[in-house]
């Protein structure tokens, strides 16, 4: 029976981290991104490399009849043991400066394209004999932060979620895992922006360190992935009135 994972937001970054590191580990990979990312080309690229199939499959996730094209595809075709939900969005603006399509994006990507997906391919990972959901939070799901908002609240409905349902799946042959990485060097506009801060610039990791430690950890059936130790402490354990009093601060930096 040959199985796949399947990997969101897979052309760049830190989804394409993971799929190499997955690729790596000799299993076959759906790649999934937006259209004209050149998502075939690393999918050709993965094939002669690690030896694997790679499918590619570019849509745009945003679009909730989208995510349900491509569960329908995945169900009718594929046996489906590893999911990750690597796509999303962010960014800091004012609220009264975002367009609402700016607000509809962040949560339609992070969190329902992320639930419909889970909930419409569940079935598939609950047929295999071992199977893993990996959702890709962020360190800002441990405290709300000003001139962000929305995304922060979109990572801890990621943390919530991913948590519960480990719980209720905790006697089936799915196990599920979250990581909530700190910043990362993966697009230029984002590093551009994270570099004005000092958190930032101390935070700051590479995509294909994380995604090593993270896939690493995903196999142990770790349930809450930590990749960067002193800062998730540090941020848990700060109290969530000083911690986001200095992340607003951070966020209120970017914009300039
Ligand atoms: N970078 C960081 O500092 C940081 C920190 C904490 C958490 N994270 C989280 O880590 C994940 C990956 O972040 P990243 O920095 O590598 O990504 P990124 O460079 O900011 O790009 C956004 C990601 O989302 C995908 N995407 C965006 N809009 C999409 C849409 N409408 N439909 C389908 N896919 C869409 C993109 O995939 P394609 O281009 O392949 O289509 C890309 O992988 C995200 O969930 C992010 O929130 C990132």
């Amino acid at each position: 029976m040959k199985q796949y994972a399947l990997i969101t937001g897979a052309s760049q970054g830190l989804g394409k981290a993971f799929a190499i590191e997955i690729a790596k580990k000799k299993i076959n990979t759906i790649l999934v991104s937006l259209p004209n990312e050149d998502l075939s080309v690393f999918c050709e690229e993965i094939k002669e490399m690690y030896g694997v199939d790679s499918i590619c499959f570019e849509t745009d996730l945003s679009i909730v009849e989208n995510v349900i094209d491509l569960t329908e595809w995945v169900n009718s075709q594929f046996e489906l043991f590893i999911l990750v939900n690597n796509a999303g969005i962010g960014g800091s603006k004012k609220i009264t400066d975002a367009k609402l399509s700016y607000i509809e994006n962040i949560l339609q990507l992070n969190v329902v394209a992320t639930t419909v997906l889970i909930h419409q391919l569940l079935p598939n990972l609950l047929r295999q004999p071992k199977a893993h959901i990996f959702n890709i939070s962020s360190l800002a799901a441990f405290f709300p932060i000003g001139f962000k908002t929305v995304y922060p609240a979109s990572k801890a409905f990621l943390d919530s979620f991913s948590q519960g349902l480990n719980q209720e799946l905790r006697r089936t042959r799915v196990f599920v895992s979250v990581v909530n990485p700190g910043p990362m060097r993966t697009n230029g506009e984002l590093v551009e922006r994270t570099n004005k801060g000092f958190v930032g610039k101390l935070l700051m990791k590479d995509p294909e360190k994380v995604a090593k430690i993270c896939i690493k950890n995903l196999f142990k059936r770790k349930a809450v992935i930590v990749v960067n130790p002193v800062s998730w402490f540090l941020l848990k354990f700060i109290p969530p009135k000083i911690k986001t009093a200095i992340m607003t601060n951070v966020a209120q930096h970017e914009l300039t």
